[in-house]
Parts: structure tokens; sequence; C-alpha cells
């Protein structure tokens, strides 16, 4: 308590502190190992700590939103009120607030008249691009390509930057396997392994090496944990997973994030078995910051601390308060408990001197980090707010990125490529000339209809002898606000009646020798609060295609999405199939790029698409089941009506050229616990085009204390395989692959079986066996 009296201590001996003290900082900036630096910024959150009062203290643990742009449930309390707080130094951070100018006049606020003149740090949703937009998350996830999606983060990260925001709450991380969930578009989908590399390359991308270089930002590995799996696909649901599924399946991108030293977590609005995770303190406090030895800041999600008390686990937001901070929730985004009463709960001992002080030290040391004590306004530069953003270069990345995001599903008459001199072509859909959807929902600063349309794509692809017929055919929604407004809270509204365009596009569809037809969704279905029971086509789109198929069958869907869809009539249908997601700024060239065989798509799906959405949730990684066999025999784990298995599985992407996989070889075929076994496969292009493939490694364990899935991807390699060559892939089976969380509550390798397939999608067939030993 003794803390607390330092409100006293006169202005002046602070300010002489506080330049004496960003002196230090200043003559002490070079060369230093990085230990050392960890240590120094240590002794500097330790000295900022103990000048703090309990008010300031509490300060730092409270978020609030700008009003500019609110991603959440609007904010209770009014722009004085938050006025106020800034004032007094008791406000940490602001999310949702953009612009240089904004971001400057707000930082003012508080270094003109609070006591400690702590800087604040600023938050915004950064999910895939900033100005710049990249494909969502899960589309740029079916590239497979690391060193593309770190680079797309790290283009994000500078222009947010350049922006002024030092934070983003991306990657989202959690494993998702339920396409009705709107928010399966944010992820990686659906496998454990595929999240956390991509995971981390995006954590990699955001933050650099260094987290105070101008050009990088914080990122946020978030939800913690469970949200992805909402019972029914359903936003915001409760989740009920056992504790060996939670450690095997949704912790392990978590536990690869905080290795790779991501800054933040967020916790999640979502109950694991009757706890919501912000009260969560087996998660927060003993797994994240007790095992894995995390030292970064987790923020609550939009008024999770409060949400407790609907979930009917807190009374109310005092007991709400009191159960987040004990569990380890270290930042209130938006609720107004923590500032109403920690102070209360420290005085009734409900809480500790210890857990505020070492919330506090988290959000010091994030700042520290980001450089903000050295200068509050160092990210806020107007010259490159103007000139690092958007850029030709950022563009030319964008594109790239967006051509290998892009899946061929299917290309049964080799409709695909379509040569640049074909005589006409009838671009059709409510999607074909549309210059906002490909932007997706969480597009940031993405500037309203910027995208290239795959309209405007095909137009500067093809030759000057093409005839192109454009034919909208039929609107997918009814704009609920004014067009340019941001829709991510608006209600949607879909086109259910008015089929008056479908005659035009038929006439067009006649006379064209190929049909691009686009279709799928709105950019506003899926996100946050976006699920869905029905995953076809919305509105009148499924109309459209069949009278469109009625008169051409040479159709290429060219769907543009966020989730896995029930695609079962076109798949049965139509010839070709290219999945383009939302692919962001550069879309309808990326699309035109790959349509025209510039680019042959080396693209694999990172979730299963069903044949319709009973099958939900669907995921490779399945268990066996007692009865996995149908003997002709209704007993069987299956279903009357559907397949049991994926439409498109997961892993699954064509391309212009075909793969040959051969002589999959094991060096040994057992290995002691902690060795290892050298395995490699021949991979040869046998077709006429360049291409890469995605190598794909699988493994099963086949009997385990716990069941174990039938299949888990441990591996992959993705290579440029020129035609005609053969290449030989290497994969290395070691210990880390082979572990799970097992019976014993310990990440483990039991000895026994294994089969491990390599190919180039789940289905793999090329199979090899080895057994693990003592
Ligand atoms: C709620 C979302 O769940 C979270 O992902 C997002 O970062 C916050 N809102 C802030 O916008």
């Amino acid at each position: 308590m003794k803390k607390q009296t330092l409100s006293i201590i006169p202005i002046l001996l602070i300010a002489v502190f506080l330049y004496s003290f960003k002196k230090f900082i200043i003559d002490e900036k070079h060369a230093n190992p990085i230990n050392e630096l960890d240590a120094r910024i240590e002794r500097k959150v330790d000295s900022v700590l103990a000048l703090m009062d309990v008010n300031e203290k509490v300060g730092q643990l409270v978020q609030y939103s700008g009003k500019w742009n609110a991603t959440g449930p609007s904010s209770s309390k009014g722009d004085q009120y938050k006025l106020d707080k800034l004032k007094k130094g008791e406000v940490g951070s602001m999310l949702n607030i953009t612009s240089v100018a904004t971001i400057r006049e707000t930082q003012k606020i508080v270094m003109d008249h609070s006591r400690l003149k702590i800087p604040l740090v600023f938050a915004y949703d950064v999910i895939h691009g900033y100005k710049t937009i990249f494909p969502i998350p899960l589309g740029e996830s079916a590239s497979w390509d690391l060193d593309l999606i770190k680079k797309t983060a790290s283009i994000a990260a500078k222009e947010t930057a350049a922006s002024g925001i030092n934070w983003t709450f991306a990657p989202m991380i959690d494993v998702s396997r339920d396409a009705r969930w709107g928010r399966i578009m944010e992820g990686a989908g659906e496998d454990p392994y595929l999240n956390s590399v991509i995971g981390v390359a995006r954590i990699q991308g955001f933050q650099g090496d260094d987290l105070a270089q101008l050009n990088t930002i914080a990122a946020c590995a978030k939800h913690f944990a469970g949200y992805g799996f909402a019972e029914a696909g359903r936003d915001y649901n409760t989740v009920n997973i056992g504790e060996y599924e939670l450690h095997n399946t949704i912790l392990p991108p978590f536990k690869a994030a905080a290795k790779a030293g991501v800054a933040t977590f967020m916790n999640s609005f979502n109950e694991i078995d009757g706890i919501p995770s912000t009260g969560n303190k087996m998660l927060q406090r003993d797994v994240l910051k007790g095992d894995w030895g995390w030292n970064g800041l987790v923020v609550s999600d939009w008024g999770s601390i409060g949400e407790m008390e609907a979930h009917g686990y807190a009374i109310d937001k005092k007991h709400a308060s009191e159960i987040a901070l004990n569990a380890g929730s270290d930042m209130d985004m938006e609720s107004y408990a923590y500032e109403a009463h920690l102070e209360t709960l420290l005085t009734e001992n409900k809480i500790t001197m210890a857990q505020l002080d070492d919330a506090v030290k988290r959000v010091l040391r994030l700042k520290f980090e980001l450089g903000l004590f050295d200068d509050p306004y160092k990210y806020c530069d107007e010259e490159r707010e103007k000139n690092d953003v958007y850029t030709k270069e950022h563009l030319a990345i964008a594109r790239d990125g967006a051509k290998k995001s892009i899946v061929l599903l299917k290309n049964e008459t080799e409709l695909l490529p379509l040569s640049k001199n074909i005589k006409s072509i009838a671009v059709i859909g409510p999607l074909a000339d549309n210059k906002d959807a490909p932007l997706g929902n969480w597009r940031a600063k993405g500037t309203y209809n910027s995208a290239v349309s795959l309209l405007e794509g095909v137009k500067s692809t093809v030759g000057k002898n093409t005839k192109i017929y454009y034919e909208k055919g039929a609107d997918l929604t009814i704009p609920t606000v004014k067009p340019g407004d941001n829709q991510f809270s608006h209600p949607l509204k879909f086109n259910d009646r008015d089929t008056s365009g479908i005659s035009a596009a038929v006439e067009a569809a006649k006379k064209a020798e190929v049909v691009l037809l686009a279709i799928g969704e709105d950019a506003y279905q899926t996100g946050e609060g976006r699920s869905q029971t029905n995953i076809g086509f919305l509105g009148v789109q499924q109309q459209l295609l069949e009278a469109i198929y009625k008169v051409n069958k040479n159709i290429v869907i060219v769907l543009m999405n966020g989730r896995p869809m029930d695609i079962s009539w076109a798949s049965n249908h139509v010839p070709s199939i290219l999945e383009c997601w939302f692919l962001g700024s550069e879309s309808g060239n990326a699309m035109a790029d790959v349509l025209f065989g510039d680019y042959n798509p080396s693209g694999k799906l990172p979730v299963s698409f069903p044949h319709n959405v009973g099958q939900e949730p669907l995921y490779y990684n399945q268990k066996n089941t007692g009865r996995p066999y149908n003997l002709k025999h209704v007993t069987y784990s299956g279903y009357i009506d559907t397949p049991k298995t994926a439409l498109y599985p997961f892993g699954f992407g064509l391309s212009y050229t075909t793969f040959e996989y051969k002589n999959l070889k094991l060096d040994k075929n057992d290995m002691p616990k902690n060795g290892n076994i050298k395995v490699s496969v021949e991979v040869s292009n046998i077709g006429t085009r360049d291409g890469e493939e995605v190598i794909q490694l699988y493994i099963r364990d086949l009997v385990g204390s716990l069941t174990r899935p039938v299949k888990e991807l441990k591996g992959f390699k993705k290579t440029m395989i020129k035609a005609g060559e053969t290449k030989t892939i290497h994969f290395i089976i070691n210990a880390e692959m082979l572990q799970f969380y097992t019976v014993n509550k310990k990440w483990e390798v039991e000895p026994g079986d294994f089969n491990l397939w390599v190919g180039g999608d789940s289905n793999a067939t090329l199979k090899a066996s080895f057994m693990v030993t003592e």
C-alpha cells in the first residue's frame, strides 16, 4: 500500500524523474544482447510501477473503443466519460481509433493532462491487411505458403504502424471445423498443425524481430480458448469438449504462438464445460502463464468480463472482475468492470496487489517493447501514413498472395485454363463485377468498392478479339445500409425474389463459348456473428446457375466465399469450379491469372467441403469410432442419405498438371521414443506444365492410452516441380511429431505402431508403417 501514497509526490519531482528516465533509456539503447535488453525493460517496468497509485494501475488495465467504427455492441459510456478518464491517466489502451491525426490527438490528451504520462497503446483488428487488402485468412491459408503469409502480415504491420496503430488483434488461431460458424473465415481451418505454423508465420510477419521498429506491431493470439468449437456453429455458443481434446486439438496453436513470442493473447467469449474462458484460471494462469512461462498481456474480448454475468457465472460486474483478474485476464476491453471494481476488490482482499501489479507490468512491458515510452508519438507520422500504404509494391504482393490462395476444385473437361484468344466469354453473376465483396468482412481500412472485380481482371487479360458479355443476372443481397457504410454489424437481407435479370444472363450465356459464373457469398456473410444453417447458394443464385446450365454447359464457377459451402449440385453438374474465397484488393487480377493459365493453381483446402450442411462439423482428422466400416449394413457410423466423407477433403486442390507420388521410403521401420526416421518420397510432374505441389505428410497412432485421430497432418512442403521433373522430398519423423497429451496429462510419445501417408491431400494412399519402441 506504500505505493499508493506516492500520489502526493510533487509533480516537479516526477518530471525530473521522467526526464532522467527517458535519458537513461536513450543512453542505454545501443549494443545489448537480447536478455540484457529484457532485463533492462524489467527494471524500467518496475520503476514506473513504483510510481503508480492504485487508480493509475487499474487504469492501465482499461481498454476503450474510440467511437469511430466500433466492432462490438455500443459502448455503455459516452465520449466525455472516456475523455475524463484519459486525462486522469486511467486508460491503458484504445481500440478502433484510426488515423495519425486522431491517434496523436488522443495520445496528447494523456501526455498533456495525466500525472505519469504513460503512453496509450492503440489497437485495431488488422486481420487480412490494413489498406492493401489480402485474402481472408482462411483463403490465404489455402496457399500453404508460409513465406508468403509472413510477408503479407509484415506489409499489414507496416501499413498499420504507418497509421499510428501499434497492436493488431490477430492472428485468430482457433481450430474451426464447422462451416456454419461465420468466423471460420478468420483462421487457418480445421487442423491444429496447420493453424500452428500459419499462426506463427503471421506473428513473425506482424512483429518482425523487434517490436520497437517503426514497421512492426504487436500481434495477438486469439481466442483463448475454444471459441471455434461453438456448438452447432452458432457464434458465442457453449463449447463442450473434454480436457484431452482441449489439449490435443485446441491448445497446440496457442502453445506455438506463445513459444514464438507473440506479445499478447485475447481470451474468448465462450465457456468450456461450464467455465467462461475469460474467467478460466486453468487456461490463463496455470497453462499459459504457468506451464508455458509466457509473460505477455492477456486482453479480454469485447465486454467478455461483463458477459460472465449473462453466462450465469458471476453475480454482477464486481464479481466478474474478481473472477477475471484472479483467472489471469489482464486488460478489460469495453466491460467497464475493472475500473469500477478492482480497487474495492483489493481492499476486500478478493484480489491481491501482487496480481494487480503482475497485470499492470504486462501492459507496461508491451509499451516499453514498442518504444512508446521513448516517444509516445513515434508511430504518428503523416508522411508515412500517406506514402507507406497501398503502394504498388504492396498491391503486387496482394496479387501474388491472392493467386496462390485459389484452389481448383474441379476441372473435368480441362475447360481451364482458357485461351486468352477465346472468341467469347460470358461473365455472369452477382459477384462478377462486384468490387466490394472480394474485400471480405474484416477489411480494416480497405476502401469501399476498391477491389479489382472478376470482370475487370478478365477484360485486362483477354485479347482484343475476345467478345465479353457481362450480365449480373441477379443481386445477392438487398442493401440495408447506404453503400459504403460499415456493414460489420448490420443485418443482411438476401434477394429471394427478384429474378428479373436471369433471362438476360441466359441470353448472354447462349452467345458465349464459356461462362464464368461468379457466385457464392456476400462479404458480410462470414465474420463475427455471421453464423448460418444454410451453407448453399443463398438468394436466387441456385436458380441462376440452373438456368444458365440449361443453355450452356461450359461453366466455370468462380466461387467467392468465406466458409466451406454446400456446392453439391454445382459439383455434380458443372465441369470447372475455382474456389476464390475473398481475395482482397487484387482479386480479379489474381483470378484472371489462374483462369487464363498465367499461374498454375497450387492452393489446397484448409477445411473440408461437405456434401451438405448436415455433416457439419466435418473434419478429416476425426476419430475412427467403434463402428467405422460400412459392411452394407446400417449399423455403422455414417448417414443413410449422404456419404460420411467430404465432397472435397482437407488438403485437396487440383493443378493444371498432374503429380504422381511413388517410392515412399523409410530409412528404418522402428525408432526409440527420442529417435527419428528419415522419410523420402518421389514426386513427379507427369503433365505438360510446371506447377507447385504441396506434399503432405500424415500419420496415425494406431493404439493409444487415448483414442487417436484416423490421420493427422504432421508436415508439408510446397515446391515447384517442372513438367517432366521428379523431385525427391524428405521429411524427418521425430518425437515432437508423435507425442500427444496422454492419459497421464503429459505430452508423451507412446510406443507402438504407426501408419504414415504422403500425398497431395488428406486422402493420400501411399502408405508405410513404423514402430516406436521404448
Ligand atoms: C470481438 C471479436 O471477437 C474480437 O476478435 C475482436 O478483436 C474484438 N471484438 C475487437 O474488435
